[in-house]
């Protein structure tokens, strides 16, 4: 499939700049060996598969946890509908300069995203050097380890009602979150990752979220009575 799409989107390129017009596919004084059609399918199939299941799953999680607790789902909807200039509103979906900077819609995404990390599993890392001491035990060099992500996002040392959806946690202005649980947000909560090899699309995934979870908000009012609330 991707393939087949690199070739379509090359042999007829849109009128606009996008993506593909940064390729190095042309050569130039500073870049005599221009990129291969290979390694262009290759660099998209790794786009394809890291950007496409995560952010499906992080919005179909993120819609299921609305449609569970529908007060939150209006409580967003409303702040959208006072936020946004009117004619964003009305139209199919808003622009992301609008979105963007709206507390709660982010709250929401990443709420979700902390019960239900779209990679919830502990990504592998190998010990280096001397090797390293987790938990008091010494884990020597070359061994492969890893820390599920579930398991530190929604652990009840870290986190109050550590497996309710509780937006508002986000939020610095709520007086329910404590200093120690604030800093634990920023330093627990890993769904794209950290360091090195963090997630290189996160703005992307942010911005595909925030545009359509909003446009799903604005349109549709969904729950589902066999929805537990979590
Ligand atoms: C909600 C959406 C997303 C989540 C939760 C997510 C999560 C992650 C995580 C956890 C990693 C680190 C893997 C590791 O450490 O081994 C990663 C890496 C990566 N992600 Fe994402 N991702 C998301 C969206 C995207 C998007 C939209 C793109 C690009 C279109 C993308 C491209 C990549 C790439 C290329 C890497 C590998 C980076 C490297 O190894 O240097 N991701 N992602």
């Amino acid at each position: 499939m991707t393939r087949f799409k690199i070739m379509e989107r090359m042999s007829s390129p849109p009128a606009g700049r996008n993506l593909f017009s940064h390729f190095p596919i042309t050569t130039t004084d500073k870049r005599p060996v221009p990129m291969k059609m290979s390694e262009i399918i290759v660099e998209n199939q790794v786009m394809l598969s890291a950007g496409s299941d995560t952010t499906q799953s992080a919005l179909a999680y993120t819609m299921f946890l609305l449609a569970a607790n529908p007060e939150k789902q209006r409580t967003l909807r409303e702040i959208l509908q006072k936020t946004l200039p009117t004619e964003e509103v009305t139209s199919v979906v808003a622009s992301y300069n609008s979105v963007k900077n709206i507390p709660y819609l982010k709250a929401c995404l990443d709420e979700s995203m902390r019960l239900y990390a779209p990679i919830g599993f502990g990504l592998p890392r190998r010990t280096l050097g001397e090797g390293a001491t987790i938990v008091g035990h010494h884990i020597p060099c070359g061994v492969t380890i890893s820390a599920p992500v579930y398991t530190i996002q929604c652990n009840e040392t870290l986190f109050k009602d550590e497996s309710k959806h509780v937006p508002e946690r986000w939020l610095p202005e709520n007086p329910a979150t404590t200093e120690e649980e604030n800093r634990n947000l920023k330093d627990y909560y890993l769904p794209f990752s950290l360091d090195g090899r963090a997630c290189i699309g996160r703005n992307l995934a942010y911005m595909q979220m925030s545009l359509a979870i909003s446009a799903m908000v604005l349109a549709f009012d969904w729950n589902s009575p066999r929805l537990v609330s979590r």
